[in-house]
């Protein structure tokens, strides 16, 4: 994801980055955390972890999920765990949610 480029500065190319909000699907939904597990229903290996920011986005420039794609899970600062019934084999996370899925949110 490359929307982050700007012409005269440093390059932000991202490999994985989306946007959380609460139940209402408009606020942001700050400092959870995500989880990247290569198995169904957040079980076998812990691929990656991603911060979700003061803002709920979460971005990273760093290749973390795998070829074979990673089942994303989300904890929100409520404590609510969330876990993507499919595997995501990208990291543009709001090419799906916010368009034709939901938009991903926890409390
Ligand atoms: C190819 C489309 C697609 C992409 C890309 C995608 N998702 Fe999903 N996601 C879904 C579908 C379909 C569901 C199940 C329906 C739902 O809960 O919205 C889902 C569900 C979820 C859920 C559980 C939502 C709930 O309310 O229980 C989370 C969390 C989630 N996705 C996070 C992510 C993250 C993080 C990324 C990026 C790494 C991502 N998704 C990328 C299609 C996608």
């Amino acid at each position: 994801m490359s929307c982050h480029i700007a012409a005269d500065t440093a390059t932000y190319n991202f490999a994985v980055a989306g946007s959380v909000f609460k139940s209402d699907k408009t606020t942001p939904s700050p400092n959870g955390i995500l989880y990247f597990w290569s198995e169904f229903g957040g079980t076998g290996l812990l691929v990656a972890t991603l911060e979700i920011d003061a803002v709920g986005n979460f971005f990273t420039t760093s290749s973390i999920l795998p070829a074979f794609g990673a089942y994303p899970q989300m904890r929100g600062t409520s404590g609510a765990i969330k876990t993507m019934p499919i595997l995501a084999y990208t990291g543009n996370c709001n090419s799906c949610h916010g368009v034709n899925e939901a938009p991903i949110w926890i409390n």
